[in-house]
């Protein structure tokens, strides 16, 4: 089973971006992170990055359309901002996890709300890259929910 992995604007920069914030793991290290997390739970990760609005939403309908059985999302900045991505979490019958690196509630007051929250399955953030791999442990399990 497929999930998809969807980073925002300004992720492709991780590694030099902000490290005391971001600290000091790439894009590419995130992404090898997921499918290793994903491969383990027999799922496979398809990872995208976009600075642009309007793909993440085409990526968020493409997750619904490939059937696949979540998505872990850091909208970055629009995460703040876009309705537009609200509305396909809300569009798209995929659950999604909201995951992002730093902890948005300690940061500025315009980084503590967040739109696609308010459709998102669950929301992790703070954690760091470790999010990302909680994220897909919950999809997996949501999936399949151990026998008692
Ligand atoms: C972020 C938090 C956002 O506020 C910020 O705009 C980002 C990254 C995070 O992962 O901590 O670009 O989503």
């Amino acid at each position: 089973a497929l999930i998809y992995v969807l980073n925002g604007p300004n992720l492709n920069m991780l590694g030099s971006r902000e490290p005391g914030i971001y600290g000091a793991i790439t894009l590419a290290g995130i992404e090898e992170l997921c499918r290793q997390t994903a491969a383990a739970l027999d799922l496979e990760a398809r990872c995208h990055q976009s600075n642009h609005e309007g793909a993440l939403v085409d990526l968020l309908h493409e997750a619904h359309h490939a059937g696949a059985v979540g998505v872990v999302l850091n909208g970055g900045a629009y995460t703040h901002t876009s309705v537009a991505l609200l509305d396909a979490v809300r569009a798209i019958s995929v659950p999604v996890i909201e995951v992002h690196l730093s902890n948005i509630h300690a940061r500025e007051t315009f980084r503590h709300h967040s739109y696609p929250a308010q459709a998102a399955r669950g929301v992790i953030a703070g954690l760091g890259p470790m999010g990302y791999a909680l994220a897909i442990q919950a999809l997996a399990s949501d999936r399949q929910p151990a026998s008692p």
